[in-house]
């Protein structure tokens, strides 16, 4: 499963491709407010040119006429954007017009695998069931993304899911083991799923014992 962050600060951004480990970037409206009152294009860009994957990036319209225009003028942006639409009539149809333009679309705001089914049918690219608000609501997000990723599989659709929404890192451990393509973890939980007391616990002791014998010393 690859790992893509959830976020539109750059600084975040940086550091987890640096690690290695974050191939892509997804960002939402609210994401980027979060960074301020900022040049939305410049923004993206350059977060495009920071991350070897995907970025995706929403629109702001909610008709067809408006989120088609502004798709288009997002896909010139940068070689790996990828236009976020939500998961409405309107943003069906977008997305069948957008796919035939060869701009790829990342289904958001996904919370059926019905919907899922009229994305990969319209030739969305990702589609991202968002696990955490569902879960806020009672329902059983994983369950979602484990139907959707199925229903590709058996289809042998070529659509990528996206599990979204994450909250901690059980969730990343979950969206692994149904087969997720992808999760897309806030920075917060990309530090969290490295942690672990025992770990720590382990190389203070490690250098305790080295310590003790050896002497101090920083590294070899
Ligand atoms: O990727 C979707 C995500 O940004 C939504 O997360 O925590 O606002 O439900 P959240």
């Amino acid at each position: 499963m690859r790992i893509f962050l959830d976020t539109a600060n750059v600084e975040h951004i940086r550091h987890g491709v640096r690690l290695g480990v974050v191939t892509g970037v997804t960002t939402n409206p609210s994401l980027v407010s979060k960074e301020g009152k900022v040049d939305y294009r410049k923004l993206v860009e350059e977060i495009c040119a920071i991350v070897p994957g995907p970025v995706s990036t929403e629109v702001l319209g909610q008709d067809v006429k408006t989120m088609v225009t502004e798709a288009r003028e997002i896909a010139k942006w940068a070689d790996n954007v990828v236009v976020k639409i939500p998961a409405s009539l309107e943003g069906v149809e977008a997305t069948s017009v957008l796919a035939k333009e060869n701009i790829k679309v990342n289904f958001t705001l996904c919370f059926t695998l019905n919907q899922a089914l009229l994305a990969a049918e319209a030739g969305a690219r990702f589609i991202s069931p968002f696990v955490g608000r569902l879960d806020d609501i009672g329902e059983d997000g994983m369950s979602v993304v484990a139907d959707i990723v199925e229903y590709l599989d058996y289809y042998q659709l070529p659509a990528q899911v996206i599990a979204a929404s994450i909250r901690h890192p059980q969730h990343c451990l979950m969206a692994a083991r149904v087969g997720a393509h992808i999760a897309t973890v806030p920075y917060e939980v990309l530090l969290q799923m490295m942690r672990h007391p025992l770990t720590d616990i382990g190389i203070q002791r490690f250098r305790d014992d080295w310590n003790k014998t050896m002497g101090r010393g920083e590294s070899l």
